[in-house]
């Protein structure tokens, strides 16, 4: 193993995730950020989100020496070989990632980096940016003779699954011009790759358009299960049983087939609307996308109604929310369809009372209106309705007979489809699942 000294500026999630992986994979890496009190957390070694492994990780990268933190980032930039670029990209009102901090920090490797210095975009950005940063960084740099190289080194990493992710990616997608680029980048993952991690080489352009490609095609999945279960409501077949056939079809694949609450979080509904903005640019517009996202829209609409339907009418009632953030294992509630769902309810005058795990002081800081309770049951207790917008483990192994007991009304809307429909209705509840009858003949899929 032959370490690098790698500076990472921003560090988010992308951008912490990649410090202490490519730390535990035995580089040298200086996370720069400007926000102080962030980087005075990190060099205490506390992570600033919650991630499984991260606290683990962090503490032990830092010990070991291998990983610091700084504000300093010219400073960083200047004694690094390889450079990776992962400041945020949020949406402008149009849709388009908005690159003005890609464009502001390019602009300080420009002036203060090695000569041969590697720099690689992570961010996720439209195709073309890589190209943009190369030309940023020939009007800045101040060594005419620089020969610094710009990489698109795109991230699949999962929230709540990102450590994993990284240190055992399903692909390792380098778009670069070849030559030493290429060979840099094999030299910082050569421990995965000898492990049999799978490599893709590509060059640029293609590298960030996959990226896209892979998220907008996962969220037309998740579409797609979610136009399928409206279907199945009203032909009185079962969404989840519909999934596992699908899936049983290796050509299809059950994965991301999940109908529910539909998708959130900080990346599939920014970058769908990116891709679109940049298929539009391009002069071949997607209107697929934007259906895609009507779809998602309406899940949360079909979760609203089925409450309707339940209490008649909604305000005066409370109604108790189970999970919070985006998506199970993450405190993340950037874009969460329960949040939405929630100020939805609170706007037709019900009472909200939420738990979470992990993800109440995100949630309560996004909606103050929304009421929080320190545990599953006190969220249930008085309550009219239970909506389940979020699949914790912890609610897949809750006494539902205490819930019964605890709840105003025994109302249950799964908009995650975590329980067993036959369980909760011999439970007495009134249950209303997702794209699946409340009480069902039971669909076997028995194997071989
Ligand atoms: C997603 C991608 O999965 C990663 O590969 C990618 O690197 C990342 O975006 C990114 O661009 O940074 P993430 O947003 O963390 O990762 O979350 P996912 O696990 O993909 O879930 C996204 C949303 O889809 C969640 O709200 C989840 O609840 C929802 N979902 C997922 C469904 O509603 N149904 C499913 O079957 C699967």
């Amino acid at each position: 193993m032959d370490p690098l000294r790698v500076a990472v500026i921003g560090v988010g999630h992308v951008g912490l995730v990649t410090c202490v992986t490519l730390a535990k994979l035995g580089h040298s890496i200086v996370g720069c950020d400007s926000d102080e009190e962030r980087i005075e957390q990190l060099r205490r070694g506390r992570s600033p989100f919650h991630e499984p492994m991260m606290q683990e990780l962090l503490e032990e990268t830092v010990r070991s020496g291998r990983l610091d933190f700084t504000t300093a980032t010219p400073e960083a930039v200047a004694t690094a070989g390889v450079i990776f670029i992962c400041v945020g990209t949020p949406a402008r009102a149009s849709g388009e990632a908005n690159l003005m901090a890609v464009e502001a920090v390019t602009r300080i490797v420009g002036r203060h980096a090695r000569s041969d210095a590697v720099i690689v975009e992570k961010s996720t950005v439209p195709a073309g940016t890589s190209e943009r940063i190369r030309r940023t960084l020939e009007l800045d740099r101040s060594d005419r003779a620089a020969d610094m190289h710009v990489v698109s080194n795109p991230e699949f990493l999962r929230e709540g699954r990102a450590i994993q992710d990284s240190l055992k990616p399903d692909r390792i997608l380098i778009g670069s011009s070849g030559g030493r680029a290429s060979s840099v980048m094999r030299r910082l993952y050569a421990p995965l790759i000898d492990r049999g991690h799978q490599l893709i080489e590509v060059d640029i352009a293609t590298a960030e358009l996959a990226k896209h490609a892979c998220n907008a095609y996962l969220a037309l999945k998740i579409s797609y299960a979610n136009a399928l279960a409206r279907i199945c409501e009203n032909a009185g077949a079962d969404v989840v049983a519909v999934a596992e056939v699908m899936g049983s079809d290796p050509r299809i694949g059950r994965a991301f087939l999940n109908a529910g609450l539909g998708y959130g979080g900080y990346c599939f509904p920014k970058d769908l609307v990116a891709f679109q903005k940049l298929a539009e640019r391009c002069g071949t517009p997607f209107p697929l996308l934007r259906e895609v996202a009507r779809i998602n829209a309406g899940a949360i609409d079909a979760a609203a109604s089925k409450i309707r339907e339940a209490l008649w009418n909604i305000e005066g009632k409370t109604i108790a929310l189970w999970g919070l953030s985006f998506k199970p294992n993450t405190d993340d509630v950037r874009f969460s369809p329960a949040l939405t769902l929630a100020k939805k309810l609170l706007k037709e005058g019900a009472a909200i009372v939420g738990y979470d795990p992990e993800a109440a002081g995100p949630a309560k800081a996004e909606l103050p209106e929304l009421e929080l309770a320190p545990d599953a049951l006190a969220a249930v207790t008085g309550a009219h309705c239970l909506v389940v917008c979020t699949e914790w483990d912890e609610f897949k192994a809750v006494d539902l007979e205490a819930v019964r007991s605890l709840m105003r009304y025994p109302i249950v809307v799964d908009a995650r489809n975590v329980f067993d429909p036959e369980t909760m209705c011999n439970t007495g509840f009134t249950y209303y699942p997702t794209g699946r009858p409340a009480s069902v003949q039971r669909s076997k899929i028995l194997s071989a």
